[in-house]
């Protein structure tokens, strides 16, 4: 039941204040002063608190700035006779929801009060997603027991608590994404935003208001200000995907505001401030791109203060028994489906294959062998036969209606069902990919 303190010291004002919102269906409680107010504030954990300023003990502010202090999530509505600027600007300051002046206006009030509640039920909801998403990178999640991985979580224990840049370099499909979030959400800025941005996907002057943001008018189609994802992620993570595709020219920008934290809009003139900590992955060699002149050495030292080196998965096959049965059970949760048998041949064939792709090939293999299976096995037959032929699939002939649907499918499960991959993938517009989802009965996402 949604539930309201209140705290003044006039017994009138307690009285019709407590009537007239209970008849509103709320649980409303009240206090005479400040410290019995924080104690039944502790105790009955009300979702809005309206307090008064002026109270025989401490003043309203006090309250305030005491519930805040110990993390009470109330939102705070402070009521006073004496509408001075000095102490509204001190309320705000100090966390106040809103500010209402005596004698109380109900239907001020009231709005207040419905405000106060809708903020509440969207912070809850906000702060259980980032619970739900911290649990999602907890380090559990990351599956390996050989030597190479034992020597990342110890560099991802080291690094989470620091605000130091990190380099993660590896092949596609290692984990590089995997192992950035872990950094982030397992650091003490885990509720401040990831921010993730492709560097390869972009073309570059796009790239540049991407990251810094643009002001109106910077370039022919900059209709309105924009915020860059140095600016959204705030204290958070910057995660710079593919930072070995960014453009010389990007490149020293980069370097300015690691070196400086400084940074301008596109056509700006303010200088802005970033605290942001970056995390940048490449699945090219940076050593290599620096000899060929490609890439910054200078910009590259910056970015590696911590450096993580994740092993292919050729390079820790023991780790494989262990990631396939993690993977399954995230696959038959996902697919809603309960094929958990690995017969002992299909393991070893599973162990012994090359797995160009990593980890992200091994779950789309299995994904399919998921969707294919028709009771609890994963088989060798709906598993992709061999290295060079793994996107055909090793089946019974059919139909290339059926095949098409089934190939459809794997891909838009392959990429999680982004229509707009899938479409890039297929090579097929996406009307033409929506279309062939209905016609097919496919399920995304
Ligand atoms: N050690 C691991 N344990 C469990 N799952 C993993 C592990 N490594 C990777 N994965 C899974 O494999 C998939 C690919 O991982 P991720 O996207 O982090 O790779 P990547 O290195 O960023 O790839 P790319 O270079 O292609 O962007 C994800 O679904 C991820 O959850
Ligand atoms: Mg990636």
């Amino acid at each position: 039941m949604k539930s309201i303190l209140i705290i003044d010291d006039d017994a009138l004002i307690r009285k019709t204040l407590a009537a007239h919102l209970a008849k509103q269906g709320f649980e409303v409680r009240a206090a005479e002063d400040g410290e019995s107010g924080l104690a039944a504030a502790a105790e009955a954990a009300p979702d809005v608190v309206l307090c008064d300023i002026r109270l025989p003990d401490i003043d309203g502010l006090e309250v305030l700035g005491r519930l805040k202090e110990s993390g009470h999530p109330a939102a705070v509505v402070i009521m006073t006779a004496y509408d001075d600027m000095k102490t509204t600007v001190e309320a705000v300051k100090r966390g106040a929801f809103e500010y209402l002046v005596k004698p109380l206006d109900y239907v001020a009030l009231d709005l207040t009060v419905d405000k106060a509640f809708q903020v509440r039920a969207l912070e809850e909801k906000v702060s259980y997603l980032v619970q739900e998403r911290s649990k999602e990178y907890q380090i559990d999640n990351i599956i390996g027991r050989s030597a190479p991985m034992r020597e990342v979580f110890k560099l991802i224990g080291s690094v989470a608590g620091t605000r130091t840049n990190v380099l993660i370099q590896g092949e596609s499909g290692t984990g590089k994404e995997l192992v950035a979030k872990a950094i982030h959400y397992n650091s003490p800025l885990r509720d401040e935003p990831f921010i993730v941005i492709n560097c390869s996907a972009i073309q570059d002057t796009l790239l540049e208001s991407e990251l810094f943001g643009h002001v109106k008018g910077a370039f022919t189609d900059a209709h309105c200000e924009t915020k860059g994802k140095f600016e959204i992620a705030g204290r958070g993570a910057l995660f710079l995907d593919e930072i070995g595709d960014v453009s010389p020219g990007l490149q020293s920008k980069l370097l300015r505001v690691i070196e400086t934290r400084d940074f301008m809009k596109v056509g700006g003139e303010k200088v802005l401030k970033t605290e942001a900590r970056i995390i940048a992955a490449t699945n090219h060699s940076l050593r290599s791109l620096i000899e060929s002149g490609k890439f910054r050495e200078d910009l590259y030292y910056r970015l590696k203060v911590v450096e993580i080196q994740l092993p292919s998965l050729r390079d820790r096959k023991e780790d494989i028994p262990d990631l396939v049965a993690y993977l399954l059970e995230k696959i038959n949760r996902e697919l809603r489906k309960n094929v958990r048998k690995v017969p002992a041949e299909v393991m070893k064939w599973l162990t012994e294959m090359s797995w160009k792709g990593n980890v992200r090939e091994l779950e789309n293999a299995l994904t399919r062998a998921v969707i294919l299976a028709k009771g609890d096995v994963v088989l060798k037959e709906n598993l992709p036969l061999d290295s060079e032929d793994r996107k055909l699939f090793a089946r019974a002939l059919t139909s290339l209606e059926e095949v098409e649907k089934e190939y459809i499918g794997y891909v838009l499960s392959s990429v999680k069902g982004s229509k707009t991959r899938a479409s890039q993938i297929l090579q097929i517009s996406r009307p033409t990919l929506d279309k062939k989802i209905k016609d097919y009965g496919l399920e995304v996402g």
